[in-house]
């Protein structure tokens, strides 16, 4: 979800990605992280919307056009980002839906997110039925009670959780899908900016303990991009093709404040280790690789997202956006990298990436 015009990548970048994307190139190796949970909206929902009473799904054509199995729900042509990096890190297959786990091992990740969800569990209601992070969490405390029983034991199931992935991505949809409604949503009429974001955050820090509580030690929190440039934001606005302002301005108020958040659970929540993404960084010296950088790539509807069954822009690697919402899987793929190779950016996350996460010692 973010808007970089000029910044972009250089061919360092590609050739990494060529090697790191070659599942030949990760073959022998073991995964970096045994297990990765993820709480989040449609920027890693997987499928958890596809049996839910709501207008946020993407399990239908042209979504999934260039993953293997076709249409799952996943709101990109491909890849989501979440999968990206579970590749990076070796992973060896996709965190399987909560919703539909089958006979997968809970043990090593369970996806959790849902779309048009947010940190309130108002958020996105107007599309129909959702699962906001609150019960994101609970759905959590489930699968945790079934790992403890799995390991014989609570002392048992810590020692193997805290050496787990857990990656939060929510946010957005408390602004686009409520602050940024106010014909629907009183919020913005009860908080300025600056207040709406300090009561994110406060809720979001709530629930970062009570994840702390069921085992977790190591998180990833991504910061929101830019939403008021948001091909969808900009078409709806008609600010003769410009970026919402404003729009931009009430998301970075929250991202500041999650980077800050990060730092204090660093400070304070003993043996753990926050990490926190920039979605609005990128790498300085680069040349253009996106040459779509604010029209979707399928045609879509009022509300942002394709429209079923038409044919998508063949060139889907050039554009940023996907539907006007949602990025495409090549710019999935660049977010994954950014964020695990601080080599590659190191402004992108803080105060240490991805990777070294991964690898970084917890008592
Ligand atoms: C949000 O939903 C959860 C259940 O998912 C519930 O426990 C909680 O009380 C709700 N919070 C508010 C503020 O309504
Ligand atoms: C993210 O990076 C951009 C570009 O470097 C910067 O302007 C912005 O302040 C950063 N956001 C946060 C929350 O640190």
């Amino acid at each position: 979800m973010t808007c970089l015009t000029e910044k972009w990548l250089i061919l360092h970048l590609f050739l990494l990605a060529a090697c790191y994307m070659q599942r030949s190139c990760a073959h022998g190796e073991s995964p970096q992280v045994k297990c990765i949970y993820v709480f989040s909206d449609s920027i890693s929902d997987n499928g958890n919307n596809n049996n839910l009473d709501t207008q946020a799904k993407a399990n239908y054509n042209p979504y999934g056009i260039d993953f293997p199995s076709g249409a799952t729900g996943r709101f990109t042509n491909g890849l989501t980002t979440i999968d990206y990096i579970g590749e990076l890190l070796e992973v060896e297959d996709f965190i399987p839906p909560f919703a539909n786990l089958g006979d997968s091992d809970i043990r090593k990740g369970v996806n959790y997110a849902s779309g048009a969800a947010g940190i309130r569990n108002e958020s996105g209601k107007q599309l129909g039925d959702i699962i906001p992070l609150r019960q994101q969490i609970k759905n959590h405390k489930t699968i945790v009670s079934k790992i403890i029983k799995e390991l014989g034991g609570e002392s048992k199931a810590k020692e193997y959780l805290k050496k787990c992935l857990y990656y939060v991505n929510i946010g957005s949809n408390d602004y686009l899908n409520n602050y940024f409604m106010p014909k629907i949503y009183p919020t913005s009429r009860i908080y300025n900016p600056e207040q709406y974001a300090e009561v994110l955050i406060k809720q979001y820090s709530l629930d970062m303990k009570e994840l702390y509580i069921l085992g977790a030690r190591k998180y990833i929190l991504v910061g929101l991009g830019l939403l008021g440039c948001l091909p969808n934001t900009i078409a709806k606005n008609g600010n003769n093709g410009l970026c919402v302002e404003s729009q931009n301005a009430a998301s970075l108020i929250f991202s500041e404040k999650l980077r800050s958040l990060v730092d204090k659970f660093n400070g304070k929540l003993h043996d753990s280790k926050f990490i926190f993404v920039n979605s609005t960084a990128g790498p300085v010296e680069s040349t253009p690789a996106f040459t779509v950088t604010n029209a979707p790539c399928c045609q879509t509807r009022p509300d942002g997202m394709c429209v079923p069954d038409l044919i998508p822009c063949p060139n889907r690697d050039d554009h940023v956006f996907y539907d006007a919402i949602h990025p495409s899987a090549a710019f999935n793929k660049y977010t994954a990298l950014t964020s695990y190779d601080s080599s590659i950016s190191p402004e992108t996350t803080h105060p240490i990436s991805i990777k070294e996460l991964a690898q970084y010692p917890i008592n």
